[in-house]
């Protein structure tokens, strides 16, 4: 079963949200500014960007940041995810993120996006094949 795709108006907002949330991106160390946008199926966007932490570690990615966000109020249910940076192609979401995003969100749209309008859009199953799942246990 496939994902349901965005209409180009939503994909453009979401861009607009993750570029928005961009500029929250606490990254002294890196200086790799990253933001990210998810769509609820219900239509609310949550804004995320990357926290870095001086035990470097420790820092939180821009979508996992989203993620944490939506679901910290309740929201359990998610169409895409748009993340962007000022890199020269676009960025695809580092492993870990993948893996929290299908935790939380299963099979969304994934945009990925640069300041300088360079756009691609997939999906988490294309970027995660044969995702990990926990599954039943006794
Ligand atoms: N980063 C993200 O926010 N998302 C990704 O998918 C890849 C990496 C951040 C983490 C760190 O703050 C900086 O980019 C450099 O790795």
């Amino acid at each position: 079963m496939g994902v349901k795709g965005l209409t180009p108006g939503e994909r453009d907002s979401l861009i607009a949200a993750a570029t928005a949330a961009r500029e929250k991106a606490a990254a002294p160390y890196s200086h790799f500014h990253v933001g990210a946008a998810l769509l609820s199926e219900d239509g609310r966007v949550f804004g995320g960007c990357n926290v870095e932490s001086a035990s470097f570690g420790l820092t939180n990615c821009a979508e996992r940041t989203a993620v944490f966000k939506a679901v910290s109020e309740g929201v359990r249910r998610f169409r895409a995810v748009a993340v962007v940076t000022a890199a020269d192609e676009p960025t695809s979401p580092c492993g870990a993120c993948r893996q929290v995003l299908w935790d939380q969100c299963r099979d969304i749209v994934v945009v990925m996006a640069t300041t300088g309008g360079a756009v691609e859009e997939t999906t988490l199953a294309t970027l995660l094949p044969r995702a990990f799942e926990l599954g039943e246990r006794e």
